[in-house]
């Protein structure tokens, strides 16, 4: 466990999934998913570094906003008197959350804005408050904007329909109510009769483990299948459409999702279903052209030899391990935000949606 961590109880079932408690955040340990539900309360930067690197805590907005309140906790914990020297200790550990993940847009949004705010501070406790204050407005941001595009989302899901959906985007992953999966809520709630499929997500199984326990808690029917089955099924006319997440969108709509995004987008346009990318306009990086330019996070080759501790391969081969791909935005039928539908061209309704 690292500086600042502590596991503080089993089945406390109706806490958010992220919750700042003054002097520390308190975040459920999505590793532990489905079979403990463990809160860890984290007091010091680095120990939340750890937990977004070791995927404790996950999904781009919720690393947004742990990556925010671990600032600020950092601010907390700085122990100079003279404000320039405060504001260069800051800036290292901005720089520590800042290299956690890098694919996930929503983190290098959210530190940006507490660099801006520490910046613009006069004195150490002005900023320390100011810091805070931010952590806290961002998150509140995120969860609303997931509210809001998963009504818009809804509109496009008939009654009756079956969707696929990747990985997880449910509020373990946001913090709100979900993007793709809070689209999925929505039309439940709307009293739409639908059903879910839903990928395991191999590597980490964030399917398997968090998606299905997080639609089994919300009354949805879903059904767990294997990454490699989507294509059966959809080919068989069993999927209406696909809805997923994203971790970053380019100017010009490529998609960085979950490893095995591509594959699924691909897939439904072979068979003609309409595939949809959910997320708040935190994941639209207008910086970059094309997704070519997404950084794509390499994690450890023991994540793929090896199933939640148990190796699965010889010792020793060789596995590879990228964290997401890009979907070039000709396969994707619509980009769902807070602030509306987008569809072809992206190029213009991305820049319009004037991204936060
Ligand atoms: O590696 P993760 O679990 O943090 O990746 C998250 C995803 O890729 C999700 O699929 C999601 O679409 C982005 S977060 C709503």
């Amino acid at each position: 466990m690292g500086k600042g961590t502590q596991g503080i109880g089993l089945k406390k079932i109706n806490n958010p999934p992220i919750e700042w408690l003054e002097n520390r955040v308190r975040i459920l340990d999505q590793t532990r998913l489905p079979q403990e539900e463990v809160y860890l309360e984290l007091s010091h930067h680095q120990s939340i570094a750890s937990a977004i690197v070791e995927l404790k805590i996950r999904g781009a907005p919720a690393i947004g906003i742990v990556g925010a309140y671990a600032v600020a906790l950092g601010a907390l914990k700085i122990e100079s008197v003279v404000r320039d020297e405060f504001l260069e200790k800051l800036r290292d550990i901005i720089s520590t959350i800042a290299a956690t993940r890098p694919t996930a847009r929503n983190l290098f949004r959210a530190i940006d804005r507490m660099q801006k705010v520490a910046q613009a501070g006069k004195d150490i406790e002005q900023i320390r408050a100011a810091l805070i204050q931010e952590a806290v407005k961002i998150h509140s941001e995120e969860a609303e904007a997931t509210r809001k595009l998963s009504q818009f989302g809804a509109g496009l899901i008939q009654d009756g329909f079956t969707i696929l959906t990747h990985c997880n985007t449910g509020a373990l992953a946001t913090a709100g109510y979900g993007t793709a999966l809070g689209v999925i809520k929505q039309a439940k709630e709307q009293g739409k009769n639908i059903k879910v499929l839903a990928t395991e997500t191999r590597p980490l199984l964030q399917g398997a483990r968090i998606t299905t326990w997080e639609l089994k808690k919300a009354n949805i029917p879903v059904t767990l299948i294997t990454d490699s089955m989507a294509g059966y099924f959809m080919s068989r006319g069993k999927v209406d459409c696909v809805i997923v997440g994203a971790d970053r969108i380019a100017a010009n709509g490529d998609t960085a999702n979950k490893i095995g995004t591509y594959t699924l987008a691909v897939l439904a346009r072979e068979n003609g279903i309409p595939f949809y990318v959910a997320a708040p306009t935190t994941t639209i990086d207008l910086s970059l052209a094309s997704g070519d330019e997404i950084p794509i996070e390499q994690r450890s080759q023991e994540e793929v030899t090896h199933i939640q501790g148990v190796s699965i391969a010889p010792e020793g081969v060789e596995a590879a391990n990228p964290a997401f791909d890009i979907t070039p935005h000709r396969y994707i039928t619509a980009i769902i935000t807070e602030k509306g539908i987008i569809k072809e061209p992206y190029g213009e309704g991305l820049k319009g949606s004037n991204p936060r």
